[in-house]
């Protein structure tokens, strides 16, 4: 983990919050590198997920919602973790998590009756200071802010936790704009908050992070059909990311561990250095969302099938990626140290779909033609790919620059060039090179980024 997390902030993927205070515990920003990637991830998963099917569609919702949404939803009072205090140094912990790390089960979910008396039976004490804690009780997640110039009489809103309720609360609008027919889908990526007791692990663990998520409404009779097309395509999704299918695991919930609207829950586990976490929650969630809008705002949230003439509330199917957690699995998935001629070389090995940059370019001498070659290349290749120019160091220094950043592959213009139009093209992978023709580069890109 500690490679990982030097590489990030070595090369500009990932930056400490507010560093140059002292920096904001669980707070990370994105350089230019990172921000890079994170977009690539992006586009990546609309292409897969929306633009290439018929039967999803694209939301953007706000942050900020009405109150009255968390209430119907059940956040207001069913969005906690269970909150333990040390009674001798009065450090927080979250009880579940506490018993994962000392009985290795799976607490998340447990009532707090249970995890009080499994704390007592097996004297489970704090780790810092050895003292005994308090019963579990319930910590609500959700960041609360008021609107309003004045801060009395403002009226108390809730930054988002999820970006689901922004999908349900406009189901509606989307069905009377779009024309879409169940089966269909609405895929949400936006920023949510959680005021996690504990966070942590880089940015496995954050306070404020991105997810990808996807209600896709189904009659409820085919609720199991498509939970599992769905899971077949999110496997596929994986493996087009260049995500190892070892590094995965489909853990189903039991049912005192889903989250209180889910029928059926898979979670997809990543292969993490501390351990197979949750990397996405995949979730029958019933008609629990669309029903508790309906009886709260009092619209009639009922799907009309025409054809079939039926009238119901739909089902809904949700894969719920966390993005920050992909990026920090795509950065372990891709990781890689060998050892070249004495030298440890460190490579990222990231799928061309996502990496930063998919072509390097370095020209060998800055002597008005070789540079001026490789210039023009490079103002050919930028419309169409992801390129990056370097004519600074060593050629061994900007391949291995390329190399951590997990550039696919870098084209070299040396001496030879000016005679033969050729240049050297090396992979990041097998760090192999051929000669090909400048006149035929663009066609062999095209072959090598499919
Ligand atoms: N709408 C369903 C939902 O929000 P979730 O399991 O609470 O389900 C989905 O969250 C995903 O969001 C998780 O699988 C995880 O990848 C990510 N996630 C949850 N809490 C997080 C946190 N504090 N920091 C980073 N990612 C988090």
């Amino acid at each position: 983990m500690d490679n990982i997390v030097s590489l990030a902030k070595r090369r500009g993927f990932l930056f400490q919050s507010s560093g140059i205070y002292g920096g904001l515990a669980n707070s990370w920003d994105y350089g230019p590198l990172g921000t890079l990637l994170k977009n690539n991830i992006k586009n990546e998963w609309i292409k897969f997920f929306v633009t290439s099917r018929d039967d999803i569609v694209l939301l953007d919702s706000s942050i900020l919602q009405s109150s009255k949404v968390w209430e119907a939803s059940g956040h207001v009072d069913h969005f906690h973790d269970p909150l333990i205090d040390c009674l001798k140094c009065k450090k927080r912990f979250r009880a579940d998590q506490i018993l994962e790390e000392k009985l290795n089960i799976k607490a998340e979910g447990l009532k707090n009756e249970d995890m009080d008396k499994l704390i007592f039976e097996n004297n489970i004490k704090c780790e810092v200071c050895g003292g005994s804690f308090t019963k579990v009780r319930n910590f609500n997640m959700m960041f609360k802010t008021t609107l309003g110039s004045l801060e009395d009489n403002g009226e108390t809103v809730f930054l988002r936790p999820e970006t689901a309720q922004g999908i349900f609360i406009n189901f509606d609008n989307i069905l009377k704009s779009s024309r879409v027919k169940i089966p269909f889908g609405v895929a949400q990526i936006g920023k949510v908050f959680r005021n996690e007791i504990t966070a942590g692990n880089f940015i496995f663990r954050t306070l404020e992070f991105e997810q990808l998520e996807i209600e896709y409404f189904i009659n409820p009779r085919d609720a199991d059909k498509y939970f599992d097309e769905l899971l077949k395509y999110t496997e596929k999704w994986y493996s087009h990311i260049g995500i190892h299918k070892k590094n995965l695991k489909y853990v189903e919930l039991d049912e005192n561990q889903r989250a209180h609207y889910s029928k059926k829950t898979i979670d997809i586990y990543f292969n993490f250095p501390f351990g197979f976490k949750e990397l996405e929650s995949f979730a029958n969630r019933g008609d629990y969302d669309l029903t508790k809008h309906s009886q709260a705002s009092g619209k009639n949230l009922n799907y009309n099938d025409q054809e079939k003439r039926e009238s119901f509330i739909p089902f809904v199917i949700e894969p719920s990626i966390g993005l920050d957690r992909l990026i920090l699995a795509l950065l372990v998935n891709g990781y890689r140290e060998e050892e070249v001629n004495g030298r440890k070389r460190i490579f990222l090995k990231l799928s061309h779909r996502l990496s930063p940059y998919q072509i390097g370019i370095f020209p060998l001498l800055k002597d008005g033609k070789i540079d001026k070659m490789a210039l023009d290349l490079y103002n050919l290749l930028k419309f169409k790919y992801r390129v990056v120019y370097d004519d600074a160091g060593s050629i061994g220094k900007r391949y291995r620059r390329q190399d951590e950043i997990g550039t696919p592959k870098c084209i070299t213009f040396d001496v030879q060039t000016l005679d033969d139009n050729m240049v050297t093209v090396r992979d990041r992978d097998t760090t192999e090179q051929e000669r090909i023709k400048i006149a035929d580069i663009d066609s062999y890109l095209d072959s090598c980024f499919i």
